[in-house]
């Protein structure tokens, strides 16, 4: 396993050393001082990105923290490791692959190669026969096996193979031809696959089998409980073709699914499951939205990727966000992150973005495989705005913990109604306030508070907070907003030092459950064989699961 010079011959402590430093300077420095003394300090602090406004002036950081910030960039040899990825280097080195889903979106005169091979041809090849089928079944040529147009697509995959395409159809459900209904299933719990298809006829349903590996045992075990389901009604085994597609890197094992590969839309190793939403995982979301929207959906990929790789570094959107994460894990405890958008057909962004960080980052060793002595990836959670207001913000203004925020709002609604907008946007704004701000007890007092009251409403402020901001949701602004957070995520990989495209974490459990289903499925198995725990919930499970009479 070669590693590239940068992630050789690091000593993350000591590159951390500055900063930490500059933290135990800090005591007392209050937001609400930064900005009286400062009047260009939004201003200064913003940067606009395509079409993406970030204001990060809300956040404890000053000139000194920025410069050792943007030191720690240059110790990390960052702009090498961009040009590594953009290059096809195999980064992502346990796996020995390279990551490249920037070549996903590129047009097809960029030069992306894979050891001398060109991959934009490929990358087009596959999103022309993406197109032509999405048009076919949107125009209903496409025909189910009876001869009926299809009206309901249901993707089944998990992970990378769902939530990308999942959130991005919720998201950009304005822009969807209405007619059809697209949806997903991937939980193995029954309860997904039935409650998704009651409703449907299996004559204009059509099956997308999404999976990298096509291994999972989710999406294989929903997959045959839907061809089932079809076959059931439509009797034939030919009719298998008519309804089902498979996307994966793997053709062998979709042919011996029963999918005739014709009918498999490819993608390739160098794309990793959670950064797959522009390959052919973006599928379901085509048929929804249209190969068009789709198009300017990788535009606004590509001019994001674009940014990241040449804007120079103090003003690289991007780069700013991850590096605000690392001061506030490094030096303020930070160990969870807040995603908070201001729009409710963004409503699935954190489980997404959950996927792509803490599946990248949630790490513990170096690229050496030697145990860190710094934090790497946060918990990433959030909800959308103004719901969460009524349910934790609570602990975000007062609470013990100190929550880093990302709020995300755009200034055209889709639906103007009223002044819904104009107070969704009020309540995003103001929450920043008093987060930045908080209220001093003199402030509790002039209000007429008075006595023990007074401390428990007191806001302590100096709670840090991004706010990006774009005209519209569109399919180009929402590819932009994405392909931020994942070049933040590669960013922060590059500065821990870690590996942020594999995800061996994922494996002990799923080896474990092999070996657990077949004492579950077989009650005279011997299951003694593991802890008394796990021996003991074996045997109430066998005795609460049979049947009651
Ligand atoms: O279990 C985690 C994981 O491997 C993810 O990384 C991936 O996105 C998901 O499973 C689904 O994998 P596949 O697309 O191969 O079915």
């Amino acid at each position: 396993m070669m590693a590239p010079t940068f992630f050789e011959s690091r000593n993350v402590v000591k590159d951390l050393a500055p900063l930490k430093a500059h933290r135990r300077e800090w005591k007392g420095v209050h937001l609400r001082d930064l900005f009286r003394d400062d009047p260009g300090r939004a201003e200064r602090y913003s940067i606009q990105a395509g079409d993406w406004f970030l204001d990060y002036s809300k956040n404890l950081v000053t000139e000194r923290t920025l410069q050792l910030l943007h030191d720690l960039t240059r110790r990390a040899r960052l702009p090498e490791a961009i040009a590594a990825m953009f290059k096809g280097e195999r980064i992502n080195l346990t796996e020995n692959r390279a990551v490249l889903h920037v070549a996903l979106r590129a047009p097809e005169t960029a030069d992306f190669r894979m050891d001398g091979v060109p991959l934009t041809p490929q990358v087009h090849a596959v999103l022309r026969r993406m197109k032509a089928f999405a048009e076919a079944v949107r125009s209903g040529e496409w025909k189910g096996h009876t001869g009926r147009p299809i009206r309901a697509v249901i993707n089944i995959g998990i992970g990378g193979s769902d939530l990308g395409p999942a959130m991005a159809t919720e998201a950009l459900r304005a822009f969807a031809d209405r007619r059809l209904t697209v949806r997903f299933v991937s939980n193995v719990d029954a309860t997904h696959f039935v409650e998704t298809v009651r409703d449907l006829n299996p004559e204009e349903t059509l099956f997308i089998v999404a999976s990298k590996t096509f291994t999972t045992q989710e999406t294989m075990t929903n997959a045959e409980t839907a061809r089932a389901w079809a076959l059931d009604s439509l009797k034939d085994p030919a009719a298998v073709a008519r309804h089902f597609v498979a996307v994966s890197t793997n053709a062998d094992r979709v042919a011996a699914f029963g999918i005739d590969t014709h009918n498999m839309f490819e993608f390739w190793d160098w794309v990793g499951g959670r950064y797959s939403l522009c390959s052919a995982i973006g599928l379901p979301l085509m048929i929804a939205i249209g190969p068009e929207h789709f198009q300017d959906m990788l535009n606004g990929f590509h001019l994001m990727d674009r940014h990241f790789a040449e804007a120079p570094i103090e003003s690289n959107l991007p780069i700013t966000l991850a590096l605000l994460g690392v001061w506030y894990g490094a030096c303020w405890d930070a160990h969870t992150h807040a995603v908070l958008p201001y729009d409710q057909y963004l409503a699935r962004l954190p489980a997404y973005l959950q996927q792509a960080d803490m599946e990248s980052n949630g790490k513990s060793v170096d690229a050496r495989g030697r145990p860190v002595r710094w934090q790497t990836g946060p918990i990433l959670w959030g909800e959308p705005g103004t719901n969460g207001q009524h349910a934790f913000y609570q602990l975000l203004h007062q609470g013990t913990k100190l929550v880093p925020c990302d709020f995300i709002a755009f200034c055209r609604p889709h639906h103007p109604i009223g002044d819904h907008h104009a107070k969704l946007l009020a309540n995003c704004f103001a929450q920043t306030e008093a987060l930045a701000f908080g209220k001093t007890a003199e402030e509790v007092r002039a209000e007429g508070t008075q006595g023990r009251l007074v401390r428990h409403r007191v806001f302590p402020g100096n709670r840090p907070t991004n706010t990006l901001l774009a005209p519209e949701l569109t399919p180009s602004t929402l590819g932009q907003l994405i392909a931020i957070y994942e070049h933040k995520i590669f960013t922060q990989g590059i500065i821990w030092n870690i590996l942020s495209f594999d995800q061996w974490g994922v494996e002990l459990g799923k080896k474990l459950a092999g070996r657990i289903l077949p004492e579950l499925l077989d009650p005279t198995a011997d299951a003694r064989g593991h802890d008394t725990s796990t021996n003991q919930l074996i045997r109430r499970y066998r005795e609460w699961s049979k049947p009651l009479h």
